[in-house]
């Protein structure tokens, strides 16, 4: 090391406590790819088996820039029993589907989601249902698993809804204790309510949420989920786009930006295969690509075990050519 630059490391040590954060940085973009969360109900019921997404995608989306995918599974898949043990031979088979991600491109990075709507069968936790213990113990148990691998981020909830917020965000703040305690230090997403509604987030949960500590020290670790369709109910089950949501997202980046210079990943959009989503998607995922790094990136909903005809399907052809959503919206807002 030359003494110039000694000297340098030495005067950015001085400023590192204001200037140094622990914050995601690289920008994010990807997709969903479900199957292990399908029958999951918004009440929290599961009547399914799973199914396995072909890991074929991976590979083909990583070979086009993506780098995130969001691997939702049911909470009953992962604990037969709330609050028991892992069933392994479930687990090896959800790892196998990670790893496959993972291995897809050096730089991809899986969001592992709990998708379960903050409930099990239809109470919710900490609210009556599953207490935070039980809640906390899949993670802790996950932890084990993954902790020790900064490329998996623990997704700690898919769209928790019609809750008390005050309680939601006391459950998280516990399990956020928890997964620290078993070791894990891998960024983890909060989620907000009204099924993370990125619209909702600076007026409901937002400003109970930038409370949450993090016993690693710092909030950089705690990045914020939001969601946001495009459609007319914003419910993402119409093939025809409303809005670009760039009005919402603005109003988003501000509460972070004036709340700690937080940051939040959109990780689930989407749109059909007509031209307003085309238009609106596009515009949509430029805008997030501008924001970085508060918004530091998105997966869109999705691929995976969907076959071709679901209304957001952005499952390729089985010739291998992409949905055209896929090239003209998605595709260029790639990191
Ligand atoms: C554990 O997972 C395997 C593989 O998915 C499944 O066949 C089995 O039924 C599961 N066990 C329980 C108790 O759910
Ligand atoms: C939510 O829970 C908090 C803490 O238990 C309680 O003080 C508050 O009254 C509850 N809010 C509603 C709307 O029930
Ligand atoms: C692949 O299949 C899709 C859907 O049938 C079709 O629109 C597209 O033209 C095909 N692409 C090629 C290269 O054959």
């Amino acid at each position: 090391m030359k003494l110039a630059t000694v000297l340098l490391a030495v005067a950015s040590l001085a400023i590192a406590p204001q200037a140094v954060k622990a914050q995601f940085s690289t920008r994010l973009g990807g997709v969903n790819t479900a199957g292990y969360d399908f029958s999951v109900d918004t009440n929290g019921d599961f009547s399914g088996t799973g199914t396995t997404p072909p890991a074929s995608q991976y590979t083909h989306f990583s070979g086009e820039g993506a780098n995130l995918y969001r691997i939702p599974f049911a909470w009953q898949l992962m604990t037969p029993t709330l609050g028991g043990t892992i069933n392994s031979s479930f687990f090896s088979e959800y790892d196998t589907t990670v790893q496959a991600a993972l291995d897809s491109s050096s730089g991809a990075y899986v969001i592992v989601d709990l998708h379960n709507y903050a409930r099990w069968n239809g109470d919710i936790i900490g609210q009556g249902g599953p207490t935070n213990a039980e809640y906390a113990s899949i993670w802790t148990q996950l932890a084990q698993n993954y902790g020790s691998d900064e490329r998996v981020i623990f997704g700690l909830m898919n769209e928790p809804h019609d809750l008390n917020v005050t309680e939601w965000v006391a459950s998280l703040q516990y399990v956020v204790n928890a997964v620290r305690e078993a070791g894990s230090t891998n960024y983890l997403l909060l989620p907000g309510s009204s099924y993370s509604s990125a619209e909702t987030f600076p007026t409901e949960a937002g400003p109970y949420l930038v409370g949450v500590t993090d016993p690693l020290g710092g909030t950089g670790k705690l990045l914020f989920d939001v969601h946001k369709y495009l459609d007319s109910d914003n419910s993402g089950t119409h093939a025809t786009c409303v809005t670009n949501n760039v009005d919402v997202l603005e109003t988003l980046v501000s509460f972070l930006q004036d709340n700690g210079d937080r940051q939040a990943i959109l990780s689930e959009t989407g749109g059909g295969e007509t031209t307003s989503c085309y238009t609106d998607v596009a515009q949509e995922l430029s805008y997030v690509k501008s924001a970085y790094p508060t918004l530091v990136g998105f997966s869109i909903w999705a691929a995976g075990a969907f076959d071709t005809s679901y209304v957001l399907t952005v499952t390729p052809w089985s010739n291998g050519t992409d949905q055209t959503l896929w090239t003209e919206a998605v595709k260029p807002y790639l990191p």
